[in-house]
This record gives structure tokens, sequence and C-alpha cells, in this order.
């Protein structure tokens, strides 16, 4: 009886310490991960925020819901940090009213047309949340669940690995799927997505990452430089479902394979941009070889000087510029979140590939993994 008391004081004791680790912050090599709580969910769930920053100054900020990336603090020229991404100050916001504001996507990022896709002889209905499409994975899709989070804490880069099993059926889709976010911060001011994700039945997945990126970190984006190598992009119809055929950006004002500002032929007379009411197109990026990590878009604020290149193993990218935003609602410091005031790089498969049998295949077996890198590279010119 003695010993039991005892024995239960001592893990009393040690469960203590690891709760006390866990709100302490953790420190090596000029390295730091903070973590605290963000707010809590309508049901009582506790979300919590971590904070990591890196030798360099530069400073990420993450949610376990969502897999969200709220801040990412980057020096700009003169060393003064700017957060780059469009967000929110509060919980509250990103639940009610984010248009995907820094949320990972899945199961399927992008759109499936109809909301139907077919495998192996099954026809599988998911919810139409986009005109007759499927978007970004559903009405509650990966940007809206709770991830287990563990810090990362290694040598030369910190973050968090965020964890998700989405059940047989979630949003429509076939199988049990155990999904793995790596999400980390270098010392070269490099933040890498690492997805893996497994299934129990044959299924498709297509990850992606939604950060709204302006590098000057306020005003519009369309004086922003975008370099994207690709020589063909997935021409859509009027719903922004890819016709199938892979198109030319050749004198067309796709063509990003030479740096441009953003805004500089946005407004061109082209059927493509109206179906986009701008960008929102998928770039078909020139690659050696399939699932390599290569340089796929390059982007540049003059006002601050800072740079990012995103590099990426996937096959395409959607550039979406902004063109839903319209300054109806506030985002972090209460300030509107303007029409085209930021832009997305979402790195994935072409959207509608279940439907089209001509894209790279977003098919995944059981006894198969899904793995594919990502990495967002920031700096200064
Ligand atoms: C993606 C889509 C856009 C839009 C945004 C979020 O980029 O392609 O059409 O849905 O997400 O608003």
């Amino acid at each position: 009886m003695k010993y039991g008391i005892w024995i239960a004081v001592l893990l009393v004791v040690f469960s203590c310490r690891q709760q006390g680790e866990q709100n302490e912050s953790a420190m090596d090599k000029g390295f730091k991960l903070d973590m605290h709580t963000f707010g809590k969910l309508s049901d009582g769930q506790v979300v919590t925020q971590y904070i990591i920053t890196n030798p360099e100054g530069m400073q990420m900020r993450l949610l376990d819901y969502g897999c969200l990336m709220t801040n990412l603090f980057v020096p700009d020229r003169n060393g003064k940090p700017v957060d780059v991404l469009m967000g929110f100050d509060s919980l509250a916001d990103y639940v009610e009213k984010s248009p995907y504001f820094g949320a990972v996507i899945g199961r399927y990022g992008n759109r499936i047309a109809n909301g139907k896709f077919e495998l192996d002889g099954s026809t599988y209905s998911l919810p139409q949340n986009n005109g007759p499409n499927t978007l970004h994975g559903g009405i509650k899709g990966f940007d809206k669940v709770m991830w287990q989070a563990s810090p990362v804490i290694d040598s030369n880069e910190y973050g968090v690995v965020f964890t998700y099993t989405s059940v047989d059926g979630e949003e429509g889709f076939p199988g049990n799927m155990n999904a793995h976010i790596r999400i980390t911060l270098n010392a070269q001011n490099e933040v890498t997505l690492d997805y893996t994700a497994v299934t129990d039945k044959p299924t498709v997945v297509n990850l992606t990452q939604h950060n709204y990126y302006n590098l000057a970190g306020e005003g519009s984006c369309l004086d922003q430089e975008l370099a994207i190598f690709a020589d063909q992009f997935t021409p859509v119809d009027s719903t922004l479902i890819p016709l199938g055929q892979l198109a030319p950006v050749d004198k067309t004002p796709f063509d990003f394979r030479t740096a441009k500002p953003i805004g500089k032929d946005i407004s061109t007379d082209d059927m493509q941009l109206k179906y986009g009411l701008g960008y929102d197109h998928n770039f078909v990026l020139n690659k050696a070889e399939a699932g390599i990590l290569t340089l796929a878009a390059e982007a540049y604020a003059p006002k601050t000087g800072i740079t990012m290149d995103v590099l990426t193993e996937e096959p395409g990218i959607q550039f979406y510029s902004g063109n839903f935003l319209d300054g109806s609602f506030n985002g972090k410091n209460g300030a509107p979140c303007i029409y085209r005031g930021a832009f997305c790089l979402e790195t994935q498969h072409f959207p509608d590939s279940p439907n089209q049998p001509s894209f790279p295949s977003t098919r995944l077996n059981p006894g198969d993994v899904y793995q594919t890198r990502t990495v967002y590279r920031f700096g200064i010119k």
C-alpha cells in the first residue's frame, strides 16, 4: 500500500514534468519552439499554436486545427520581419470565414468534376461544394479537422508532425486513410512539407497546402514578380474543370517562364482568364523526371526584397491570384483581405485527375505509400 502511494506520487510528478516541458519552449542552436493555446472549438477541443523560430530570425506558426500555417515572418532587406501570409488573428475567424487560408487540403486538393469518380467499377459520390464540382476535399476537408501534433526537434530543423485518420467514406472517399504532414523550418529559411498517406482500400489522394502569400506583407500582390517553370497549363471549362489536353503557355498570358509582375497580363482579353476571373489554373511543371524535387516557381516583392522559391516533387502547381478576395472581411490587425491581396502556389497533381485518364494518376493502393515533398525557400534580393 505504502509503495502504491509512492508510485502514484512519482507518476503524477513525472506527468507534471512532461506537461511543464510541453508548455515551456525548446531551444537549441538558435532554434526555438514554443507552444500555447490559440483558442477553443465550439465542441470544447483546445487548439494549440506551435511557434518555431530559426537562427536567422524567421518564424513559422502552426495550428493543430486544419494543420494551418497562420504566420510566416521573413526578414526583409532591412532585417525587419514581414508576415508574408494572409490570415486571421483568431480561431473563430479561421473556423467561420476562411477561404482555406494557410490550410493543408485533402483528401483531394482542387476540383473533382460533378462530385463523382469511378474506381474499379464503383462510382463514388462526393459533396458538391463548388458549383457542380467538389473542391478541396468536400465540405469538411482536412482544413477543418483536428490533427494530432507532435513537435520535431532535429539538429537543422524544427517543426511539427501532424497526423489524422480519415475514415472510410469520409466526404465520400473510399478507404480508411492515415495522413502524416511534417512541416519544418530549417536554418536555410526553408519551409519543408512532407506529406505521407496510406490506405486500406484503393482510393484517390491529392494533398496540398493553401498559403496565401503577399511577400510585401500588405497591399495588392499584382506588382510582385512571379516565374513558373511550365511550358504548358491545363485549360479549363467555365467551372474550372480541365478540358483534358495540355496547352502551350507560349504567346498567352500564362507564360511565366520569365519572371513578370503578376498583374502584367492579368487583364488580357482571354477566355481562360475570364473563366478563372484571373489566374486560377494548374501549370504543368517542366520536369526531367516525375517525382523529383524540382524548382517550380520563384516569386519576389520589389518593395521588401523578399524572394520565395517553390520546389516540389508534384507534377503541377495551381496558381491562384486571390480573385475571390473582395475586401468583405478583415484579416490580421483588422486589415481588409483585399481583391488580389495575396496569391497561392498550390503544388499538386492536376485537377480532376480521377476522371482524366491521361493525367498522372492520383490512385493510392493498400500497401503503397503516398509520399511527396514541397519546399518554400525564402531569401532576399
Ligand atoms: C483554389 C481554387 C480557387 C479557390 C481558392 C480558394 O485556388 O482553385 O478557385 O477556390 O482555392 O478560394
